[in-house]
């Protein structure tokens, strides 16, 4: 009788042990597993972005994540030009930037790097595209002209003045740049890239970097939900005008970025 109740209580032991070890391994094995990443919940953040002690304002950390794959967006892709009065998040600001030229390797040498390498390519990594912001309804950030730092993912205030409508009169009025809650400026410091690839660089490379950082935002607008079109025909003149822009600086491109009803 004895005997049996040792052997009924080693089985049990037994039985004890196996149920910890099945619990022990899974949960083992998610300690080991790596942080994962905080997917953005964009139409969420209404908060006020920091401003740094050297006046420009820290963006939000963008998401490395989605849940629309590369090939549904490509697939739904298309150029938007009617916008809803609708505001966009910082959030989603933040991650249209990151799509376009936001840095996905550090690197502090060569000083043309300007950072790091990002998330478009460059001919020889002479990143001349700069990118400003018009901001007209964004939460949490005041309507004026920012520009896009990627070096720590800031946004630098330039204007204090809301730009769209006087930007859309010199691009031949096309309203979606004044109805949009923000817009982007390409610009371009071609002698960035000329000074390694002269002309080539002029006719062919500038002009290829941009499409490219053009086609993430494409891409990263329509997994968020919002539309964009890019927009060639200006008068050049006009929008450096408007923007104040530097000698130096060449208009490129503008993207007017919101929520959007179908046009076509
Ligand atoms: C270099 C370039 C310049 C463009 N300029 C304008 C423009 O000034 N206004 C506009 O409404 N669309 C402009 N577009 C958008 C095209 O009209 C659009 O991409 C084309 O109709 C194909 O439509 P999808 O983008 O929806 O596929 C431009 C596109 C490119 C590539």
């Amino acid at each position: 009788m004895k005997k049996l109740q040792f052997s009924e209580l080693m089985n049990l032991l037994l039985v004890l042990v196996i149920i910890i070890l099945i619990y022990q391994i899974p949960n083992k094995a998610t300690n080991n597993a790596p942080e994962k990443k905080q997917v953005v919940k964009a139409p969420s953040s209404k908060k006020k972005l920091t401003q740094l002690a050297d006046t420009t304002f820290q963006l939000a950390s963008p998401s490395y994540e989605s849940s629309v794959s590369v090939e549904t967006t490509m697939l739904h892709r298309r150029s938007q030009r009617d916008y809803t009065l609708d505001a966009i998040s910082n959030q989603q600001l933040s991650q249209v930037l990151w799509a376009a030229y936001g840095i996905t390797e550090i690197m502090d040498e060569p000083a043309f790097l300007r950072g790091g390498l990002k998330t478009a390519p460059s001919a020889g990594a002479r990143y001349p595209l700069d990118i400003y912001v018009l901001v007209g309804n964004v939460d949490g950030l005041k309507k004026g002209l920012y520009k896009f730092i990627p070096q720590g993912h800031r946004l630098k205030p330039v204007l204090n003045k809301d730009l769209r409508e006087a930007l859309c009169d010199v691009a031949f009025e096309q309203p979606m740049i004044q109805e949009a809650p923000a817009v982007l400026l390409y610009t371009a410091v071609f002698e960035r890239c000329t000074s390694k690839y002269g002309e080539r660089g002029r006719e062919r490379y500038v002009c290829m970097d941009l499409g490219h950082s053009a086609e993430n935002v494409y891409l990263q607008v329509q997994s968020l939900g919002l539309g964009t079109c890019a927009i060639g025909a200006f008068d050049d003149e006009g929008v450096k005008k408007v923007i104040q822009l530097s000698e130096e600086e060449e208009p490129l491109y503008i993207m007017p970025i919101g929520y959007y009803t179908e046009s076509e």
